[in-house]
Order: C-alpha cells, then sequence, then structure tokens
C-alpha cells in the first residue's frame, strides 16, 4: 500500500491580513483546512477568530492575502462561496413571533428552494437538529440550547458542504453543549467540512479532529488535537521521575545530557524537559539507571492541550 494521501484541501488561506484603523486584527494567517475536517479554531478574546471566519463567509473583505473555498475565492467569487458555506455568526437575531417551520421556510425561500420541495428540506434539518417534534413551537419560546440548534438547522438549508460556525456552545449549559457536540459529529459524519471557533479550548479538544490556535491574528499551533495532547512539537516531552534518596545529584547528571533543557524539583521528583526529538522516557531511564541512581518511578507527562494552549498564548482577555 501507498502511505495515504492528506484529504483534498477545503479551505486554504495564505498571508491574510485585515486591519480596522491601526488594529492589525490578522496579521499574516496562513492555514489549511482538509475536506471532512472538524476544526477548532481557539484564541482568546481578540484573537481573531470572528475576523476569519467572516472573511471566509465573505461578508468583509481581506486587506491583503488569498482565501479560497473548495477552489473559490472569497473576494472574486463570493457569489459561488455562499453557496457552498453555512455561517453561524456568534451573535444573530430570531425572529421570536414565528413559528419554527415558518422561520425555516423563509430561509429556504431565500436561497430559492422551490416552495413544493421546502417542507420535506425543512422537516429534514429539523430531524437532523433534532428539533422535529418543535416544528410549531414559536422560536422565542425555544431554550437557548434550541435556538442554537435551530440556528445550525437554518445554515444547512441549502446544503452547504463547508460550515463556518462563530462560538456556537457559548452560553449554553452542558448538557446544551453536548447536545450540539453530537450534531457536529453527526455532520462530520456526513462528510462536511467544519470550522468550529471558541475561546474554550477544552470544549474542542475531544470533538475536533484539527486543532488551529491563534494569538494575535497569527497562527501558533494547527495540527491534531490528539497530537498537541501528547507532543508540544515546539517544546519537546516533559518526563517526571523519582530517584531514591537525594535528587540532587541526579538532576546535575540529567542537566549534563545535551538532550535535556530543563530539570525542575517538582511533586518529591525530578520533571525533566528533554529537546524536540527523540528523546523520551527511555532516554531519562538510562542515563539515571547508568548514572548509578535507582528508580523508582517514571512517567511522561502529557500535557492537556489546556496547557499547550495557555503555554502558546499569553493568555489575555
Ligand atoms: N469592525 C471592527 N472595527 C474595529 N475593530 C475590530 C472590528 N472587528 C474586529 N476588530 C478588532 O480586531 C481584533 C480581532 O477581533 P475578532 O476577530 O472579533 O476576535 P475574536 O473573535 O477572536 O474575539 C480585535 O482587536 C477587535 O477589537
Ligand atoms: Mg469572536
Amino acid at each position: 500500500m501507498t502511505p495515504s494521501q492528506p484529504p483534498p484541501i477545503a479551505i486554504e488561506i495564505r498571508g491574510l491580513t485585515r486591519s480596522f484603523g491601526a488594529v492589525n486584527a490578522l496579521a499574516g494567517l496562513d492555514l489549511e483546512v482538509y475536506e471532512g475536517d472538524l476544526l477548532g479554531l481557539v484564541g482568546s478574546n481578540g484573537a481573531g477568530k470572528t475576523t476569519t471566519l467572516r472573511i471566509l463567509a465573505t461578508f468583509l473583505l481581506p486587506t491583503s492575502g488569498t482565501v479560497k473555498v473548495l477552489g473559490h475565492n472569497v473576494v472574486t467569487e463570493a457569489e459561488t462561496v455562499r453557496g457552498l458555506i453555512g455561517y453561524m455568526p456568534d451573535f444573530f437575531g430570531v425572529y421570536k413571533d414565528m413559528e419554527v417551520e415558518e422561520y425555516l421556510d423563509f430561509f429556504a425561500a431565500c436561497y430559492r428552494i422551490p416552495s413544493a420541495r421546502r417542507p420535506r428540506v425543512v422537516l429534514d434539518v429539523l430531524e437532523l437538529v433534532g428539533l422535529a417534534d418543535k416544528r410549531t413551537a414559536l422560536v422565542g419560546t425555544l431554550s437557548r440550547g434550541m435556538q442554537q440548534r435551530l440556528g445550525l438547522a437554518r445554515v444547512l438549508i441549502h446544503q452547504p458542504r463547508v460550515l463556518l460556525l462563530d462560538e456556537p456552545a457559548s452560553g449554553l449549559d452542558p448538557r446544551a453543549r453536548l447536545e450540539l457536540m453530537a450534531i457536529l459529529q453527526e455532520l462530520q459524519r456526513m462528510g462536511k467540512t467544519i470550522i468550529i471557533s471558541s475561546h474554550i479550548l477544552r470544549e474542542l479538544e475531544t470533538l475536533c479532529n484539527r486543532i488551529a490556535i491563534l494569538e494575535k491574528g497569527r497562527l501558533t499551533y494547527a495540527g491534531p488535537s490528539a497530537g498537541a495532547n501528547q507532543r508540544d512539537p515546539d517544546r519537546g516531552l516533559l518526563v517526571w521521575a523519582r530517584v531514591a534518596g537525594d535528587a540532587t545529584a541526579a538532576a546535575a547528571v540529567l542537566r549534563g545530557r545535551p538532550e535535556v533543557l530543563d530539570v525542575q524539583p517538582v511533586d518529591h521528583g525530578l520533571r525533566i524537559h528533554l529537546a524536540p526529538g527523540e528523546a523520551d522516557a527511555g532516554l531519562v531511564a538510562e542515563v539515571l539507571v547508568h548514572g548509578g541512581f535507582r528508580l523508582l518511578e517514571l512517567r511522561e507527562e502529557r500535557p492537556g492541550l489546556e496547557e499547550v494552549f495557555l503555554r502558546m498564548t499569553t493568555g489575555e482577555t
């Protein structure tokens, strides 16, 4: 078998900048999203998430750089791109006095779906987001979680291949959040390419297959969420070890190795920060045992994504 090819690129962002007066909301963003990705776009408030999504959705022009959705340029082919994407903004008005079904029928009409087909289309998206039994409820009577799911139903009406969701889980209680996440996984299984933004990394860690971390309009991490969970590529592994007796001499031996960046006493043991590359817990064990130390405990410390995120960002709000 030949090595598996990466899937085709669904979204391509190259050298994207956007300024608002003196503020550089995006300062040279490069990002690729593959077809079928459920990508988590993570960053503190003001990092540039909304700006990125609005540019992808053709609602905002870039200052410079190129952005393509399924091969189409968001500036010169905006009309085509609009047909391919479903964009759910961070705040959207709902028409509180409309019935759920009416509301979606209205948007179906906006997408010029023939009236004979609309009831079927509306029911399909309602079933997908678990609101079929709320067909005749007034939009204003729905819970916040249900309104978010209705918002999602609305952007699915024209069967877009790409979904851009700006902090859809914000303000939801844990249960409503889980329900929303389950729907997004279902949409990914259906083959959609999805970008979901959040300022809470933990929320996206298990949901998304890839994570992109933005800070001050630049990308600081893009890659598999699982990979980021295990190894922080720019930092190397952290290993924690406990030896019998005084650890000071063991720390000194470890510090003498070129693969070791730093050693700190932590938790009655030593936390060893290894340089990126081949070095792992096995090396630490070898160095200690060959140095004559009795090794009592050894483990790789796999930083959670949250920790990776905190290390990579300044944590401002
Ligand atoms: N319409 C606008 N006018 C002026 N500044 C803006 C505008 N939109 C965004 N910004 C600024 O651009 C930066 C990025 O904002 P945004 O993309 O909304 O970040 P995020 O969604 O990650 O919180 C912020 O400093 C914000 O104040
Ligand atoms: Mg935002």
